[in-house]
């Protein structure tokens, strides 16, 4: 395949994406089993990554590639107010296993898809083009969109259309994502490839000399599994929720990235349909936390461990100056087991010239909002063969909530059950007030959030704030097979 014009890729450095132009068009027949699920579970002889693992050499052994750099997209036209994207919804290859090529679904057939870097201020419209033969749509997971932009689950491109999302992006800098939506199949969409970042800078964060360009990396987590021909493999679990045996960062099995020894900025996504992260660095090394879902938070956080629920996202800064040349530094996921423990290593090199970044003491100083004009109270549970909120089943035809716009609100998830629900607000966000199980993080308290996990028997007290748009929106828990079948409830922004 040739890389389309608009796909920029990065200088052939020492951790870019060097066989990139190697990925091949798709095989159609591979990638049936959105068609027909029933073919998952019977079909062709699995062979898990499990049985592969065990080979000498074995496609799965960690720190064997470097970090794959995502490419960012560059638009086709800019005007004086807009940037202006096309991007092909499509099937694709992806070379994830040493050896093998893996279909996917991609924005633009590639996994992750493209980075949008978007501005504040500055109107984005991305025209996506569903090449693919079932209905797709995109929802810009954090951002403050129009309700017909938002990406609804009932508002679909459908197979052969296409659709310009305007992305107004009046909202403070934020590592923001993209991905289906289509009501139903987001577990096997997003597990098969439609995921993306889209990272907004504004001028204050400028000001800020945070780590950026080369020194700016979004990472893509997600665990999958594998047939032994190198296809994914999905196994369904409505319950439980997906959990696969291998940890892919950017689509490569926990990849090495050699790094200077510098400050770097990681804008780290939750790629994974229902796993959670417990990241560690080295032994006992600490991570600085500069930004949550919704941007920065009010000062840097250092932190040993950062938890991580599937869809939200966290910034943070290493400086490999507090290393040694030579020194190896595995980011680990402490709740793993097997070959979801390692995530990726840092080879820490020689080299790199001046450090001309900092991370200040003060980031983005906290608005005042009003104070809750109603409580609400929604109660996580299994019932009827899926998870509901308040005993409820998704259902389009009925609004569960109408919020006055511009008002907030205390949202109250109780969750009695043995399951982490990270639950995702779309249109706005919440503020963390209280967790029963003990004392809210500054890493999540100081920033504004849109996925919150609440965890296994937890009560999590969250302020929602309904501006600045109003209409129709979802709020659903993001681990993807909760979604799929029920756990989803409509709000409608009045004025
Ligand atoms: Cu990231 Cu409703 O989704
Ligand atoms: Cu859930």
């Amino acid at each position: 395949m040739t890389v389309p014009d608009r796909m920029w890729r990065p200088p052939a450095d020492a951790w870019s994406r060097r066989d990139f132009m190697r990925n091949g068009f798709a095989s159609a027949g591979l990638l049936c089993v959105l068609a027909s699920p029933a073919s998952l579970k019977g079909g062709r002889r699995l062979v898990t990554s499990a049985a592969m693992r065990a080979q000498a050499r074995s496609p799965f052994e960690p720190f064997r590639r470097e970090l794959p750099r995502i490419p960012e997209l560059l638009p086709v036209r800019r005007t004086a107010t807009q940037d202006i994207y096309e991007v092909t919804i499509r099937e694709g290859m992806a070379d994830i296993l040493p050896g093998f090529q893996t279909p996917i679904y991609g924005y633009e057939g590639v996994y992750p898809g493209p980075t949008i870097r978007a501005r504040t201020g500055r109107e984005v419209v991305v025209r996506q083009r569903n090449d693919l033969t079932f209905e797709s749509n995109v929802h810009l997971h954090g951002g403050f969109v129009p309700a017909g932009h938002d990406g609804h689950p009932m508002d679909v491109i459908p197979a052969g259309g296409s659709f310009d999302y305007h992305y107004p992006n009046l909202q403070d800098a934020a590592s923001l994502w993209y991905h289906d939506h289509a009501h139903g199949r987001t577990s096997r969409t997003l597990y098969y490839g439609l995921v993306a970042m889209y990272a907004l800078e504004d001028d204050l964060e400028r000001t800020l000399e945070l780590p950026s360009g080369d020194y700016d990396v979004p990472l893509v987590i997600a665990d999958h599994a594998f047939n032994r021909d190198g296809s994914f493999r999905y196994i369904e679990n409505v319950d439980l929720g997906f959990r696969g045996d291998t940890i892919l960062v950017n689509g490569a099995v926990s990849p090495r990235m050699r790094v200077h020894r510098r400050k770097y900025r990681f804008r780290i996504l939750n790629g994974s349909n229902s796993r959670s992260y417990d990241l560690r660095l080295g032994p006992g090394r600490a991570m600085t936390q500069i930004a949550g879902d919704g941007g920065l938070l009010a000062r840097p956080v250092r932190r040993r461990r950062v938890p991580l629920h599937p869809a939200e996202r966290v910034d943070l800064v290493i400086d490999f100056r507090d290393y040694a040349p030579g020194t190896e530094l595995v980011l680990r996921n402490a709740d793993g087991q097997g070959g979801t423990v390692a995530v990726m290593r840092f080879d820490v090199a020689r080299g790199g010239g001046r450090e001309d970044f900092r991370v200040p003491r003060r980031l983005r100083s906290p608005e005042t909002l009003p104070p809750p004009a109603a409580d609400r109270r929604w109660d996580l549970g299994f019932g009827l063969g899926a998870w509901q909120i308040n005993g409820r089943d998704f259902d389009p035809a009925r609004m569960d909530v109408r919020p006055r716009h511009g008002s907030t609100e205390r949202w109250t998830f109780v969750n009695r059950s043995n399951r982490v629900h990270p639950m995702h607000i779309h249109g706005f966000l919440f503020r963390v007030l209280e967790r029963s199980s003990g004392r809210v993080h500054p890493g999540e308290r100081l920033c504004w959030k849109d996925t919150i996990g609440v965890l296994a028997d937890e009560t999590v007290t969250v302020l929602a704030w309904f501006a600045p748009y109003s209409g129709r929106y979802v709020f659903h828990c993001h681990a993807l097979e909760h979604a799929d079948r029920a756990m989803m409830l409509q709000l409608e922004v009045v004025p």
